[in-house]
């Protein structure tokens, strides 16, 4: 029988735990480089910790049961595994993108996948129709985010796998946003799928980490062998921390996603915030694409500001939610993409997305929710 997700996020892969040793309740760290051979050989199944490792072994079978991938491979971080996405590529290569992608991914693409000859057109993956468009026949991967960073834009995961399938194109989604525990591609068709494990699985902004997860045997392959060869993986302490996170992922989400509604609804009804980004909220443009693929909504909000001036007002002024990148952990957070997630996108871009000195993104911690409704009430007025 396979338990609840839930069940799943608590006890991970029950029949891995049940073999610790001592009956260890939590996972072993095995911080060691290497594994002693017993004779010629004779594996004990680790050989070297670049290739695998217990304590990571156990994180990559939980995320694997989390997110229904064949296989998951660790990365140092989520940057970590998208770099190592990008090696199954070759010069020529074509990838069509979300249009608000995250800032970094953006910057890998162009820093190192365009000088390595591979080629990317960043469309609204919303809309199907335009992405189809866009297929030549240099195109190998449709590479989304949903909702993406920062804009929420949702994209229909079950059309862009029609035409993955029609064009024998890979499906890849960064899952960062919603977590395995709101959606869930590959049961949808997605072959890959990516993580900043630093964010929502984690949890707790104390520890970085990425995760690969494949669906097929071939693609299992591949990036098993490119993940030995350059070296990006997690190390133990790291696997240890971010399977501790993510036992509590599902009453985190939860929690966060409960708090985030209130704080939306709350910011929609004031003055000087001119819009708001939520997919919980029914006028967002994609509510129904979304419910119709995830189990919820997340906790990311963005919204737009009067002016400049209340923008950073807001972020100088919050006492409780903290002004710094990163998003997902328990404690609240607020950034200016403009000046930090997304400096690096073309400013063309980022004016077409409204990504403006007027746009902020908020990550919805656990914290009472009256409380960072008063936090922003404060450093509003
Ligand atoms: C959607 C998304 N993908 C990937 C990353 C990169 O992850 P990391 O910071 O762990 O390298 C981020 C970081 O903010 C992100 O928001």
């Amino acid at each position: 029988m396979e338990y609840g997700i839930e069940t799943r996020c608590c006890h991970g892969v029950t029949e891995i735990v049940k073999e610790h040793s001592f009956g260890a309740v939590s996972v072993p760290i095995y911080q060691t480089a290497t594994f002693a051979h017993r004779g010629i050989g004779e594996s004990t199944g680790h050989d070297y910790t670049r290739v695998s490792n217990p304590t990571r072994d156990e994180l990559e079978q939980t995320i694997s049961s989390l997110e229904g991938a064949l296989d998951t491979v660790a990365c140092a971080t989520g940057m970590a595994a998208i770099s190592l996405v990008l090696e199954l590529f070759d010069t020529g290569d074509h990838l069509i993108c979300s249009e608000d992608l995250y800032g970094g991914s953006v910057r890998v693409f162009s820093a190192v996948g365009e000088r390595r000859g591979l080629k990317f057109t960043y469309v609204n993956t919303a809309d199907a129709a335009l992405v189809e468009k866009n297929i030549g026949p240099d195109t190998k991967a449709l590479y989304i985010e949903t909702p993406s960073n920062p804009t929420m834009q949702i994209t229909d995961i079950r059309a862009m796998k029609a035409l993955a399938d029609k064009y024998h194109l890979l499906l890849i989604v960064d899952n960062t946003f919603l977590s395995p525990y709101f959606q869930r591609p590959m049961e949808l068709g997605a072959h890959i799928v990516l993580h900043s494990g630093t964010k929502f699985l984690a949890g707790h902004n104390d520890t970085l980490a990425g995760f690969v997860c494949t669906a097929t045997e071939e693609l299992k392959e591949r990036i098993r062998y490119l993940y030995k060869t350059v070296g990006n993986c997690l190390s133990p302490f790291d696997s240890y921390l971010t399977l501790r996170g993510i036992k509590t992922l599902a009453v985190r989400m939860e929690r966060q996603q409960e708090n985030a509604m209130q704080i939306a609804e709350w910011l929609k009804k004031q003055d000087k915030i001119k819009q708001v980004y939520y997919i919980g909220l029914p006028d967002h443009p994609g509510y129904e694409v979304n419910k119709s693929q995830t189990d919820g909504f997340g906790s990311m909000i963005s919204f737009t500001t009067d002016t400049e001036e209340t923008a950073r007002r807001i972020l100088e002024r919050v006492n409780l939610i903290v002004f710094a990148e990163s998003l997902g952990g328990v404690e609240s957070l607020i950034t200016y993409p403009m000046l930090q997630t997304h400096s690096d996108v073309p400013v063309e871009v980022r004016e077409r997305l409204g990504i403006t000195e007027c746009f902020l993104r908020l990550s919805v911690g656990i914290e009472k929710a009256e409380d960072l409704i008063a936090d922003l009430r404060q450093a509003l007025e």
